[in-house]
């Protein structure tokens, strides 16, 4: 989604500008841009399409200037197709702003000043609120940018520039995020700590209704009205090389090699005395016993590892669980009541549909635990109880590493559920612990082989269509990867339930289509081979990802399966975290040898903070 920068300082801003905006490219974006303070007017640069390609031709096509005060923005199109015109900064000369997230009541207030005399010339929503701004500008920013917030409604964060205050940079926010940095002599803005890290690590945290006049000594904050505001300095524990590439082609790949250590990060520091303890966030065990029902709500990635969770927690805590997608949940009016636990899992902690679902849960009373990688981050501020889990930036627009940790996380709660119920007793919740321990160097066994995932990779690349098999927790998985390859490849793949091929999807099959049977569970593993034999009868190509003691003769025309992919042995419950790996390597290197930008899929956005 759409990405926020801003310097203030002593040095020459545009490099330092280009340099935070192409740390947020990641976020996914059509356009960039930059504003600038040149003697006494406020210069606009920006184009259409790549930063590279686009507002760097731009920059290099300008006579000479210098600058040490501006605001940049990627956009990520919503409003308006991606162009030149449509790109942020938008503004009429007098102010300046870059904008992320929807104004719902656009189209009013562009009545409203279409009225008054004023034109427009973008289809964005922003243009109106920039030319609010113009309207509402008294000679005070502070109490224009109040005027101006109170009359918008939706979702926002502002970076602001006024041509007459030209040592001072204006941010505003309302649900989407927003930060200020603080550097020695220099002050930044961010939507996220990743653009600035490179300058600095201390950062304040704009909440929603709060306005910051920023100058390069400082930061004055205020509430709508006009109230100074005292706020405490935080610091990013993150640090640069985290959210560099470090020789790795692509960030995808880098943070797929990261995972064993992600794990450790994430597990470790919850186990106590050998199992799995929760009382960071006050979970306690009275709680797990009477909750009614636990719901897990996410988007995408974070959604499929809430499908591990289902499966896990019912198997070990005979408790009922729902995994709700959070945009399904949010409208679908459930059955949720204050005696209920919802589970919300985020990477960003800012995906809007599971924040709404999140907002949700806590009118109806029910107790939210929301599961987030990104600290300080909304849904980790609004959740009655938060645990991290501490994987570190995750850049890649395809989730990798985040997925891993949030289901790992959900074998911890599997565990703590199952233990505090008593439907499993402490050598057991011990027993699996001490498994799960041994899981960060089975992934890396799969991260050191990665030979193989080339090879089916090769196979795939010129498919037009395949589907990914799995029955049980293999399913779960089967749609993890699927996601993945269609994410970063663009071919079109589906997951289905390994037993639910036959009523319709099996007519898809044709000679040579590829399908990737998932089948780590030993009790299913027979059932899923009768599917296998299945498709293979009717011509596919079929791929299985499986446990090594499940053998196969490569050699033998007779068996079904073309590419075995095997995986080290772990107890069938635990295999999600193993197996994911080839399939998150099968989809790398698959867009990776169709030369696609692995790392900034078309169409996607890293956090999508817009319904
Ligand atoms: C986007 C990302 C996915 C992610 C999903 C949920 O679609 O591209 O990778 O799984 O949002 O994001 P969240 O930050 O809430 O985990």
């Amino acid at each position: 989604m759409c990405g926020i920068v801003g310097y203030i300082g002593a040095k020459e801003c545009t490099a330092i500008l280009v340099n935070s905006l192409k740390k947020l490219e990641y976020r996914g974006y059509d356009s960039a841009g930059i504003a600038l303070f040149e003697d006494d007017r406020i210069k606009t640069v920006k184009a259409k399409g790549k930063i590279d390609e686009g507002l760097m031709k731009r920059l290099a096509e300008e006579p000479h200037f210098t600058a040490t005060a501006g605001i940049g923005h990627t956009r990520w199109a919503t409003h308006g197709e991606p162009s030149d015109i449509n790109s942020h900064p938008i503004g009429n000369g007098r102010v300046s702003i870059v904008h992320n997230g929807i104004i719902e009541n656009y189209r009013k207030i562009k009545e409203f000043l279409t009225d008054k005399g004023y034109g427009f010339e973008s289809q964005t929503d922003t243009e109106a609120v920039a030319k609010l701004l113009d309207y509402n500008y008294n000679g005070d920013p502070i109490d224009t940018i109040i005027k101006t917030i109170a009359d918008i409604e939706g979702a926002y964060a502002l970076g602001i520039m006024f041509r007459e205050h030209k040592n001072r940079l204006f941010a505003a926010r309302k649900e989407s995020p927003l930060i200020v940095g603080k550097g020695n002599g220099e002050m930044f803005i961010a939507s996220d700590v990743t653009a600035i890290l490179e300058y600095t690590r201390e950062y304040y945290l704009l909440e929603p209704g709060e306005i910051a006049d920023i100058t390069s000594d400082g930061v004055k904050f205020y509430d709508i009205h006009k109230n100074r505001i005292e706020k405490e300095l935080q610091t990013a524990d993150w640090d640069i090389s985290a959210a560099e590439k470090g020789g790795y082609a692509h960030f995808m790949l880098k943070e797929i090699c990261e995972q064993p250590d992600a794990l450790k990060k994430t597990i470790n520091p919850r186990i106590k005395d050998g199992v799995p303890d929760f009382s960071e966030c006050g979970l306690t065990d009275e709680k797990l016993r009477n909750y009614h029902h636990i719901y897990i709500v996410g988007c995408g990635s974070a959604m499929h590892a809430g499908m591990v969770g289902k499966y896990v927690i019912e198997k070990l805590a005979r408790t009922p669980v729902v995994v709700d997608i959070a945009s399904e949940f949010r409208y679908r009016d459930p059955l949720l009541a204050p005696d209920d636990l919802v589970v919300i899992i985020s990477q960003s902690g800012e995906t809007a549909d599971t924040k709404a679902a999140l907002e949700l849960a806590n009118s109806i009373g029910a107790d939210t635990l929301a599961i987030v990688n990104v600290v300080g981050s909304s849904i980790a501020r609004e959740a009655k109880m938060v645990m991290y889990t501490l994987a570190g930036p995750e850049i890649s627009v395809c989730s990798t590493k985040a997925y891993m940790v949030q289901a790992a996380f959900m074998y911890l709660l599997a565990f703590r559920v199952a233990y505090a119920r008593n439907a499993i007793d402490e050598a057991e919740c011990r027993q699996l612990i001490a498994e799960l321990a041994e899981i960060p160097s089975k992934v890396q066994q799969c991260v050191d082989d990665q030979a193989q995932y080339q090879k089916v990779a090769s196979k795939l690349m010129s498919a037009d269509s395949l589907l990914y098999i799995g029955r049980g927790l293999d399913y779960a998985l089967s749609m993890e990867g699927s996601l993945k390859l269609k994410e970063i490849s663009y071919i079109h793949s589906e997951s289905y339930a390994a037993g639910e091929l036959k009523h319709g999807t099996i007519s898809l099959i044709e000679e040579g289509m590829p399908v990737i049977a998932v089948a780590t569970q030993h009790d299913l593993y027979k059932k899923t081979m009768s599917n296998i034999k299945e498709v293979k009868s009717r011509g596919a190509t079929v791929i299985m990802v499986c446990s090594e003691d499940m053998k196969f003769d490569e050699a033998d025309n007779d068996s079904p399966v073309d590419y075995p992919v095997m995986l080290p042995l772990a107890r069938d419950l635990l295999m999600p975290l193993v197996a994911v790996v080839p399939l998150q390597l099968i989809a790398y290197y698959t867009a990776a040898l169709k030369n696609f930008d692995v790392d900034h899929p078309r169409n996607l956005a890293k956090s999508v903070t817009v319904e």
